[in-house]
């Protein structure tokens, strides 16, 4: 719980490890389910969260996708900010409403060796100590859909 003064307010209720996994797809792919450990770091005194996300196939075999960031106060808004190996930086930004920080894109900036990913979008929902997303990609030729649902447990 955040009280007055807390300059968390109500990124609070991220901070945690998160241990879980999720489901993958998407048309040009085979279907895929992964393990996955979240770290929402808070700093003494500081207005933001770290963020960190490690995925590994299933009974953590091989390492798969990976990405940090942070979450801060922009205003009456939450902002998502995270960096990907494979060449993105995001910045997604959103209200969170009954637990559910719906994110719109602000900003996505690609390597230009990248793949050709257009758009991303996030919804992160936090239920007491059950914290699930979603995502959605336009890729390629493929317009906005549906790439990846999660769920992860407070450990
Ligand atoms: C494929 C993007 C997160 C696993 C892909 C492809 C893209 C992509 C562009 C290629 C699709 C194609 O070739 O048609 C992203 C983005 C992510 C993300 C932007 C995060 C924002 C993840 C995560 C996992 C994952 C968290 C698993 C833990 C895969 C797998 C494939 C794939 C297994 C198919 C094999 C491959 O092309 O590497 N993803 N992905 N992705 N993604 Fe993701």
């Amino acid at each position: 719980m955040s009280g007055a003064g807390d300059p968390l307010a109500e990124l609070g209720v991220f901070v945690g490890t998160w241990v879980g996994g999720g489901e993958g797809h998407y048309p040009t792919i085979d279907d895929f389910s992964y393990e996955e450990e979240i770290e929402f770091t808070a700093t003494p005194g500081k207005p933001f969260v770290a963020y960190r996300s490690r995925t590994w196939s299933p009974g953590r075999e091989r390492p798969m996708h990976t990405e940090n960031g942070y979450l801060r106060h922009a205003g009456d808004s939450i902002e998502l900010l995270v960096s990907q190996p494979t060449g993105f930086v995001e910045i997604q930004r959103g209200d969170l409403q009954g637990g559910v920080l719906d994110l719109t894109p602000v900003s996505l900036v690609a390597s230009p060796d990248a793949k050709p990913v257009h758009e991303i979008r996030r919804r992160i929902t936090v239920d007491g100590d059950v914290l699930s997303y979603d995502l959605w990609m336009s890729h390629a030729d493929t317009p906005l859909t549906h790439h990846l649902k999660a769920q992860l447990r407070r450990s």
